[in-house]
């Protein structure tokens, strides 16, 4: 008989639905068949769900690119580099998948897109970890290449990749501003980060008094109108990198295009400064030997006690609407997940 699979798809704009469907089928050469417990919320998701994110798959589809399980099935290892069987069933794996499909009882992934958890890290610290940290940690260490003593911006930091941004900075002795609502700096402050209120660009200010000659990097997910902002705090030589291009979850590929012509025009007649664009699946595709190390420090990190990734609660898998609203909203702190067990 066929397994029956808890999944959400979305068949129409809008609409994520919950549906339970047929799927058997054991994991190909070089890949493994995991049981997902967690699925991270993310903007991303929203924008699928809606319509206006240009990389999401064709409808219908499973939106979510992060998740957090335990092996079920490893196919064969699927020749040289490729390490399907390397996964004993019952293993604690996360990963990410490259074109979204995460919302799901049960993904079928590469097995080099997912990495075993150490045991001293708990499932739901795991399952917090994939998406934001690679994302901040690609920001600093790769995009912006920071080093001990510099300095960045990040907008919406106490949201789920500003947290880990905020989470990494500490570890790596970097100085970090951010903003987020006032509600929210409190956390932004217990991360160490400093605050700034992002209300009538009130920032901007309060930034060129805390550090006059400019920071070393801007991270900026917000669109054209944010990222010109951006560019006006950095010092010369400084780095923008734009980890997403629309002004809001109704973005489109109108403002999708216009972030990457800017970026190209400000790149042209720089002065010193850089734009570089950011984005951790175009990064797997591009360079899939930065992925595994890279989750496996975020890993260590985790497994040694130094990151504690900041919860912003779990939903059951049924519940979706109601986590895409609260991320809607803008009420969430840190990253909200979907349990799949339940
Ligand atoms: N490039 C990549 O690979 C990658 C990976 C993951 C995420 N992302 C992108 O990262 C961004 C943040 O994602 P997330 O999951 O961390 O979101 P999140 O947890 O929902 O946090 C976003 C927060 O940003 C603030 N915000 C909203 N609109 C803003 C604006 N126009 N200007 C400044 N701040 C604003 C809000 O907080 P306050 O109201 O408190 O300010 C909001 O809660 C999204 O654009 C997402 O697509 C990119």
């Amino acid at each position: 008989m066929e397994a029956r699979m808890k999944a959400i798809i979305v068949r129409r704009p809008g609409f994520a639905e919950p549906e339970e469907g047929a799927d058997g089928r054991p994991p190909a050469p070089g890949r493994v068949r995991v049981r997902v417990r967690y699925a991270g919320v993310g903007w991303a998701d929203v924008m699928a769900v809606r319509g206006g994110y240009p990389l999401a798959p064709r409808r219908p589809f499973s939106p979510g690119y992060e998740f957090y399980g335990t092996v079920e099935e490893a196919g064969d290892p699927g020749g040289a580099g490729r390490s399907g069987g390397g996964f004993a069933p019952g293993t604690r794996v996360l990963g990410l998948l490259p074109r979204m499909g995460a919302y799901r009882e049960f993904v079928d992934v590469d097995a080099r897109l997912a990495a075993p958890v150490p045991d001293s890290v708990g499932d739901e610290t795991a399952a917090l970890l994939p998406l934001n940290y690679l994302t901040a940690f690609a920001l600093i260490t790769r995009l912006a290449a920071l080093e001990k003593g510099q300095s960045f911006f990040i907008h919406g930091a106490a949201g789920g990749v500003g947290t880990a941004a905020l989470e990494l900075a500490r570890i790596l002795g970097l100085k970090a501003y951010g903003t987020a609502s006032i509600e929210k700096h409190c956390l932004v402050s217990s991360l160490g980060g400093l605050p700034l209120a992002r209300k009538e660009d009130s920032w901007m200010g309060e930034l060129a008094r805390s550090e006059p000659g400019g920071v070393d990097a801007a991270f900026d997910s917000f669109g054209v109108p944010s990222f010109r902002k951006s560019w006006k705090i950095l010092k010369p030589g400084g780095i923008l990198a734009c980890y997403g291009l629309a002004p809001s979850l109704n973005g489109g590929p109108r403002d999708f295009l216009a972030g990457l012509l800017w970026a190209g025009a400000k790149n042209i007649m720089a002065g010193g400064k850089r734009v570089r664009i950011c984005s951790v699946p175009g990064l797997m595709a591009r360079d899939p030997l930065w992925f595994r190390p890279s989750l496996e420090r975020i890993l260590a990190w985790a497994a040694s006690g130094a990151l504690n990734p900041v919860s912003a609660g779990i939903h059951e898998w049924r519940r979706v609407a109601e986590a895409h609203r609260e991320l809607a909203e803008g009420r969430m702190r840190g990253k909200l997940l979907l349990d799949f067990s339940r």
